[in-house]
């Protein structure tokens, strides 16, 4: 199968390394640059301790435009997703979606494909420079249909070496289920300058984390809250070594995602009249750092 990707940030590259080893893969960077690096040099795929240098992956600057697939992934983040629509929004092709969040759902009305998937990625990925990303912690992709039947994305039904995908009826649930993740996990890890597993294995840190998971899973009205506690929890645990994207965005002056993310529940919250102290605090504290250069 033809598979694009768009995005050469840490989830367009994972995907990219472990895509290829069925498929003829083509990444979409925003740069010509790290698509010729990626052409020219290969990408180096750092997994368990081991490097792997993979040459089989075709890449493009997404200016060049998108040339014909069987499938398209997109990897950017949310905020990004608005300036990439007018290169797919009349594609017929099947659409994968990657974004953290819950927003991205409003630009998906718009597209003329019939098969529209989302799906949430729970792996820890580090990019280390335009060719190598490193697996730093071993999850899962869920994925559900927004529009088509599920069993067209045939991804869904093969078996890559450690890098698996579930099925996931609802849409609605998985988003939510992962915004719970990134909302408790992004903000702290990002303003306390700790990987994921110091959330729970320090005690102090552990009883905000608890506190805050309290508070967003107030606002969500999420249904189970003991089972979605356990799974932010295991999710932390998977990737205990990983730095979250949003400490990583800071670290490197750029945008983060936090609008999509907890901006997006603080809207709820004001809309329900819902307490949302913490999270409102931590909105402010993550934005100010972001307006600073991180
Ligand atoms: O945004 C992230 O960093 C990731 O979604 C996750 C799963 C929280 C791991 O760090």
């Amino acid at each position: 199968m033809r598979i694009g990707i768009i995005g050469g940030g840490a989830i367009g590259l994972l995907f990219a390394s472990h895509l290829c080893d069925k498929h003829r893969v083509t990444l979409y960077t925003r740069t010509a640059q790290q698509a010729s690096i990626i052409s020219h040099d290969g990408l180096l795929l750092i997994k368990e301790g081991e490097s792997r240098l993979l040459d089989n992956i075709f890449s493009k600057s997404l200016d060049e435009g998108i040339t014909e697939q069987d499938l398209l992934i997109t990897a950017v983040k949310q905020y990004q997703l608005q300036q990439i629509l007018p290169a797919i929004n009349r594609l017929g092709v099947p659409m994968l979606f990657l974004q953290n969040g819950y927003g991205h759902i409003t630009h998906l009305k718009q597209l003329h494909s019939p098969y529209i998937y989302v799906g949430v990625v729970e792996h820890g990925a580090l990019r280390h420079d335009a060719n190598t990303v490193e697996h730093t912690g071993l999850g899962i992709t869920r994925v559900a249909a927004y529009r088509g039947e599920l069993d067209h994305l045939s991804l869904v039904n093969e078996e890559f070496d450690r890098f698996p995908f579930a099925k996931s009826e609802d849409y609605q649930s998985i988003l939510l289920d992962k915004l719970v993740v990134n909302a408790v996990i992004n903000p702290l890890t990002a303003i306390l300058q700790v990987e994921n597993g110091d959330l729970i294995s320090n005690a102090f840190y552990y009883q905000l984390f608890k506190e805050l998971f309290n508070e967003i899973s107030d606002i969500l009205e999420v249904e189970n809250k003991a089972e979605s506690f356990e799974h932010v929890k295991s999710v932390c645990m998977a990737t205990a070594g990983n730095r979250s994207s949003m400490l990583k965005d800071l670290e490197k002056g750029s945008q983060t995602e936090i609008d999509a993310i907890l901006g997006h529940i603080l809207t709820v919250a004001n809309r329900n009249g819902k307490k949302n102290g913490l999270a409102s605090s931590l909105y402010k504290m993550i934005k100010g750092k972001e307006s600073r250069g991180g």
